[in-house]
């Protein structure tokens, strides 16, 4: 068969990065090899995101340079398939043909599985027809995609649950991702399995709301993202476990107490709190309070002392007072996190939020998010800063720009640099922090032996 080149330009979340590793998967057997640079590809997908509104614009800034691309090719005989995928896809379809009629294919993110059938209608193989897919099929997508992933990354990603039913009014999620899903566990777990046959250490859990997640467990109960985490911490050659992103109020006991319990579950939490203010979590639709928040936060950290701690806040909801902005800084001080993100809100077509009354101003927004921060990032850079002198055990997972360096995380997240040979790419290596930057740390390797699999050492380092 013909080999032909794939590039896959990936906007947004994880569960993107996730989804464009998938879509490789199904497309690798129709002879596509994915490439990193779009020169000379065969098909362009754009998996894009909708969350916030500069995200489509970018879309379509990057199809009219796609158009170019397109013509150039036809110029001397080549086609090119374009494709637009993930949710600007979903939640605009028709809007994405009319204005860009050069477009082949556009589907949402629940059809990736149905690939093979739409590059077979795009290509002409049933006569030449422009695709627009954003159905939600009644089967799962996850029944159908291989789960022999080529995924060789150490450092992999793993759909565990998909879509969300909460409803919070700023949000998009809902519409373009579609209801709440739990994979079954077995599936589950058969794809870690094969992500650590292919060399993986460390597994990242992801889904839209990933602590809703109840799919069907091994003994025929339902189970939750504690019980799921158990099993897969006994995966042979595993080394560390991760989840994001999480809903406060569905930080269940079992999912706090596998922090305490589970050696390889990282102490590391992203736990989206959006507003410090009751008014706004309630506008919001968050349905929980700043105090509950604060109660749950006391818990995990009772569960699990040295957690880093991580949200994402949005600021200028429609209604917001300065006070409620006030409350939001009074919980970042109350909490102390290590690395967050922080938004200006953006009206998203079709969700509740776009027509509440109470805009606040693009000036405001910018004092507030400024504020905000500046506050964010100071507790970052002190928390950084407290790693110094430290040996913690950090996974190399990529390499530097720099010739000879290195980079990796350690158990809290943290971002960090060395000087090392190519052979510790890939393993788990004791290293000295020497300096913290605002969004990274740098040291030294203390030996180059791979470390024990538990995060002892940091824990009593911590403590
Ligand atoms: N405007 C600004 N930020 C948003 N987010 C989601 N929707 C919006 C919006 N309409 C942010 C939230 C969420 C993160 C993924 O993106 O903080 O947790
Ligand atoms: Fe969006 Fe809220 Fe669902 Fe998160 S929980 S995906 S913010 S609706």
């Amino acid at each position: 068969m013909a080999k032909k080149k794939l590039f896959i330009k990936t906007w947004g979340c994880q569960m993107n990065v996730y989804d464009s590793t998938k879509m490789a998967d199904v497309l690798s057997p129709l002879g596509y090899d994915v490439v990193d640079i779009p020169d000379n590809a065969d098909m362009i997908i754009l998996n894009t995101c909708h969350i916030r509104e500069k995200a489509t614009d970018k879309v379509f800034s990057e199809l009219g340079r796609l158009n170019e691309y397109k013509s150039r090719r036809e110029q001397t005989g080549q086609s090119t398939i374009i494709a637009v995928a993930g949710c600007v896809a979903q939640a605009e379809g028709e809007f994405i043909t009319e204005r860009a009629p050069y477009v082949d294919m556009v589907f949402g993110p629940q059809t990736y599985h149905e690939l093979p059938e739409m590059v077979a209608k795009a290509t002409g193989a049933y006569g030449s027809n422009r695709v627009i897919n954003t159905e939600f099929p009644t089967e799962s997508k996850f029944d159908s995609l291989p789960s022999d992933s080529q995924d060789q990354h150490v450092s992999a990603f793993l759909s565990v649950q998909e879509g969300c039913d909460k409803f919070c009014t700023f949000c998009v999620v809902p519409y373009t991702r579609g209801s709440e899903f739990s994979r079954p566990a077995l599936q589950i777990i058969n794809e870690a399995k094969s992500l650590v046959a292919g060399g993986a250490k460390e597994i990242t859990l992801l889904g839209q709301n990933v602590n809703a997640f109840h799919g069907d467990g091994l003994n025929g109960k339902t189970w939750g993202l504690g019980r799921l985490i158990h099993e897969l911490a006994e995966i042979d050659g595993l080394k560390r476990l991760r989840y994001t992103t999480s809903h406060p109020r569905d930080m269940d006991d079992e999912l706090i107490n596998a922090h305490r319990d589970v050696d390889i579950l990282m102490p590391f939490l992203h736990l989206p709190v959006q507003s410090g203010s009751d008014n706004m979590l309630k506008l919001m639709n968050r349905k929980h309070t700043a105090d509950t928040y604060r109660e749950i936060i006391a818990k995990i950290r009772d569960a699990r002392s040295d957690i880093a701690l991580s949200s994402d806040f949005i600021v200028g909801f429609p209604g917001e007072t300065d006070q409620d902005h006030k409350d939001t800084m009074k919980l970042v001080e109350d909490i102390g996190y290590t690395l967050c993100y922080s938004f200006k809100y953006s009206p998203r077509p079709g969700t509740p939020g776009a027509k509440m009354g109470g805009i606040v101003t693009e000036q405001i927004k910018s004092e507030r998010l400024q504020e905000l921060q500046g506050l964010l990032n100071k507790q970052q850079h002190t928390y950084n800063v407290t790693s110094i002198g430290k040996t913690m055990p950090v996974l190399y997972d990529r390499k530097g720009q720099k010739d000879g360096q290195l980079l990796g995380k350690t158990p809290y997240l943290q971002s960090v640099h060395i000087t090392a040979p190519d052979r510790l790419l890939g393993q788990i290596v004791d290293t000295k922090i020497e300096l913290a930057h605002a969004n990274s740390l740098a040291g030294s390797v203390v030996t180059t032996e791979t470390t024990s699999t538990t995060t002892e050492k940091a824990k009593e380092q911590a403590a």
